[in-house]
């Protein structure tokens, strides 16, 4: 074993407003010692997901918060180490909610089973993660369920340059659909148009970004990818055009003053302009869909295979940096997949 101790991060209490230093303590407790029905997992790569700080409010999203005291809750892919379980061996790559932390145990108990993943894996592990995983999975399951753009159509993608707009988007584009894109730097734009294929994109942090948006739907908008929410989302509603579809993925711009369940801001969705505009809103949880999984992965494997999905990465180095990579998601820092590596496999 390459530690003799588990680096855990803990919550210690839950944030108000961006994630600080003081609401997560990093501890070395000892690795956990397994019993029947159990497998110890040696955590290879965390997935930072905006997901995480919603687990750190009061709030119950998809599964209960995180308690004080409890190890912070992530996914991410490790690798067995030991095995007591009849469908796990040791050096099985296995993807579920390994935590923040060096290792986990893998039994009965855990809110998402792990999975053990294919041998040989059709890629590196850590697609499996973004395009290939839960991230490709949402974008798949808001396109093609709720958004269904069709060719010709104009289709609004939100948060495009990162993991699951960016996948998103290139669905919308293997539709035929016009996509347009919104982002925060000129240099995501730029990314999101010329490397990911995206008809457009504009840079929110313009002072004119709302014209920039309107000349880059001179038809209106069918389809919108939601991922932001706040001011972006008021201002597409207003373009909606009749019949258009709302694929509500999410809403990160809110995510920060969630803390308890009374105390988070109202989404301001407009929702009169929804009633003319005679639209479906739609929102979604990809962990309520597990059985398309097989499905949507076979679809995104086949786009990347064609060649019409790119995807990207940004990996931040060691367990110690997960909560500063996790604050530097909401100010934009990663392009793609945010990515911890914890450890090498064995
Ligand atoms: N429904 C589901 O099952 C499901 C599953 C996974 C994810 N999601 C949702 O999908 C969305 C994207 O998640 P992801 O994992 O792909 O993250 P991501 O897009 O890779 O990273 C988050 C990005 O959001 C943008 N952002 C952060 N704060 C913002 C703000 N205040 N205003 C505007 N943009 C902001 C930043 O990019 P910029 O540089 O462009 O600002 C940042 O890079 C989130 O809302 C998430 O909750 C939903």
């Amino acid at each position: 074993m390459s530690q003799m101790s588990n680096r855990c991060y803990r919550l210690r209490r839950r944030p108000t407003g961006a994630v600080a230093d003081e609401d997560l303590e990093l501890l070395r407790e000892p690795i956990p010692r397994i019993g029947p029905g159990q497998a110890l997992i040696r955590t290879l790569w965390l997935s930072l997901d905006p997901a995480n700080r919603i687990w750190m409010s009061e709030i119950h999203y998809n599964m209960p918060p995180v308690p004080i005291g409890g190890i912070m809750r992530g996914f991410g892919i490790g690798q067995v180490v030991e095995s007591l379980r009849d469908d796990m061996k040791a050096g099985d790559l296995v993807s579920g909610i390994t935590g923040w932390a060096d290792y986990a145990v893998a039994d009965a108990t855990n809110l998402v089973p792990f999975s053990v993943l294919p041998s040989p894996l059709p890629g590196p592990p850590t697609l499996l993660l973004g395009p290939l995983g839960h991230t490709g999975v949402t974008a798949y399951l808001g396109v093609q369920d709720i958004g269904r753009p069709q060719p010709g159509e104009t289709m609004v993608v939100s948060a495009a340059a990162g993991a699951v707009g960016s996948v998103a988007g290139q669905i919308g584009k293997a539709r035929g659909a016009r996509v347009v894109g919104t982002a925060g730097s000129r240099e995501k734009c730029r990314h999101v148009v010329e490397a990911l294929g995206f008809d457009a994109c504009v840079n929110y942090r313009d002072t004119d970004w709302r014209e920039q948006l309107d000349a880059a739907t001179p038809d209106g908008i069918d389809v919108d990818f939601e991922n932001v929410g706040g001011q972006i989302l008021d201002h597409v509603v207003t373009r909606l055009n009749v019949g258009a579809r709302i694929a509500l993925c999410g809403l990160i711009s809110d995510y920060n003053g969630y803390s308890s369940p009374g105390g988070r801001q109202q989404a301001r969705v407009g929702v009169e302009q929804i009633y003319l505009s005679r639209a479906l809103l739609r929102s979604f949880l990809v962990l309520d869909h597990t059985d398309r999984f097989p499905e949507a992965i076979a679809y995104l494997a086949g786009l990347i295979d064609e060649g019409k999905l790119e995807y990207d990465e940004t990996v931040v180095e060691g367990l110690e940096n997960a909560p500063i990579a996790l604050g530097q998601m909401f100010e934009g820092a990663n392009t793609g997949k945010l990515l911890v590596k914890v450890a090498e496999p064995l």
